[in-house]
């Protein structure tokens, strides 16, 4: 899929996130490699911490539907703020275990697009092999 249709349809999901607390609308979108993707709003609650993020929302999704870190393309992430959104500390920890390191992540608001990864958002990772 073209960068500018991702980036399109992810802000038509950001539209379906649950966010009253906030008023933050976060999209996102796990797009695999044989063209399928899965789409992600963030989800709040009245108990803040039960929240859950756009981008894990549609990690989730894929992995709910038996795709795994080598089928996926690519990741999207987009929010309507004046600055480009930024994957949280709890993402960052979960998009390490569950895309591949140099897997492109795709930041954007409506003035600009950013492409990083995970190796760069999170650096030094605590993982699987700590734990071996
Ligand atoms: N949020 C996301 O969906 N993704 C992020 O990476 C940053 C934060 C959501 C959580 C909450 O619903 C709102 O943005 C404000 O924190």
């Amino acid at each position: 899929m073209k960068q500018e249709k991702l980036i399109k349809l992810v802000f038509k999901a950001a539209e379906n996130a649950y966010c009253q607390y906030s008023n933050y609308q976060v999209g996102a979108c796990c797009l695999c490699k044989d063209g399928s993707y899965f789409l992600g709003a963030n989800i709040e609650n009245a108990s803040y911490g039960a929240t859950i993020c756009a981008e894990r929302n549609a990690v989730f999704a894929a992995y709910s539907n038996g795709y795994r870190k080598k089928d996926i393309e690519a990741l999207c992430i987009v929010t309507y703020g004046k600055r480009i959104g930024s994957p949280c500390g709890i993402c960052r920890q979960v998009l390490a275990e569950l895309i591949n390191q140099d897997t492109p992540i795709i930041l954007a608001n409506k003035e600009e697009v950013l492409i990083t990864n995970i190796s760069k958002l999170l650096p030094m990772q605590f993982s699987k092999e700590d734990l071996d």
